[in-house]
């Protein structure tokens, strides 16, 4: 392994706020979020396959009275979210090294108000993979409020298309959407956060569909 990636492995198991198999917390905080682990009882918002967590920490600065939480199976991937937090103090983060198949054993039932998935690998061969399939939408129905959003973006138009039927399969509305947000109408976070690989993808011209939706 490089020597890198060893040290960020050793640096994240001195984390608090990198939750992970082996640490205090992990396995013991659904339906117990605010009350073991955050010190607000703020709504709590995810974010699915986060990677550097742009969206976790970035909305975290922006609303200190939210709870927010990075999701990634990488532990390498979330010690940038977990490193940025601990440098800037954002007490209202968190960062959980699972799989996502496994969300509902880490988030009670209506324990989540938001969840959001930027850019998400498309798995072109493998539809149950997707994060946008019928089988992880019945799962963020599992933890996620009667009143709850999804957001989603991603560079990928047929994904992009897959996913819309997808969401209206399990039940939800497209409440707003677009082919091309940076050309677009719609104005804050979705627009205003650009993720790591929404940078890549906006240097090679492509352009960033997204959808907010609801029940
Ligand atoms: C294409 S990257 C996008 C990262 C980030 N959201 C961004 O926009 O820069 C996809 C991320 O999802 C994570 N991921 C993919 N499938 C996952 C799963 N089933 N459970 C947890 N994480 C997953 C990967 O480890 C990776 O960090």
């Amino acid at each position: 392994m490089p020597r890198k990636k060893l040290i960020r492995f050793l640096e994240n198991q001195q984390r608090k706020n990198l939750i992970e198999p082996g640490k205090e917390f992990f396995g013991k905080l659904k339906g117990k979020w605010n009350e073991l682990y955050f010190s607000n009882k703020g709504e709590i918002v995810l974010e699915l396959g986060c990677g550097k967590a742009e969206y976790t920490t970035q909305l975290a600065l922006k609303e200190p009275a939210r709870n927010f939480i990075g999701v990634d199976v990488k532990g390498a991937r979330l010690w940038f979210g977990s490193n940025y937090s601990e440098k800037l103090t954002i007490l209202n983060t968190a960062f959980l090294r699972c799989p996502i198949y496994k969300l509902d054993e880490h988030f009670g039932k209506d324990e989540v108000t938001e969840i959001w998935i930027p850019f998400p690998d498309p798995f072109p061969l493998k539809e149950g993979r997707r994060l946008t399939s019928p089988f992880y939408i019945k799962k963020y129905l599992n933890i996620l409020r009667k009143s709850g959003i999804i957001h989603f973006k991603t560079d990928d138009s047929i994904l992009f298309e897959y996913s819309l039927n997808s969401f209206t399969e399990c039940g939800f509305k497209a409440i707003k959407h677009s082919y091309d947000i940076h050309n677009s109408d719609i104005s804050g976070p979705a627009r205003e956060i650009i993720t790591n690989y929404e940078n890549y993808f906006i240097k090679k011209n492509r352009k960033i569909c997204y959808g907010m939706f609801g029940i």
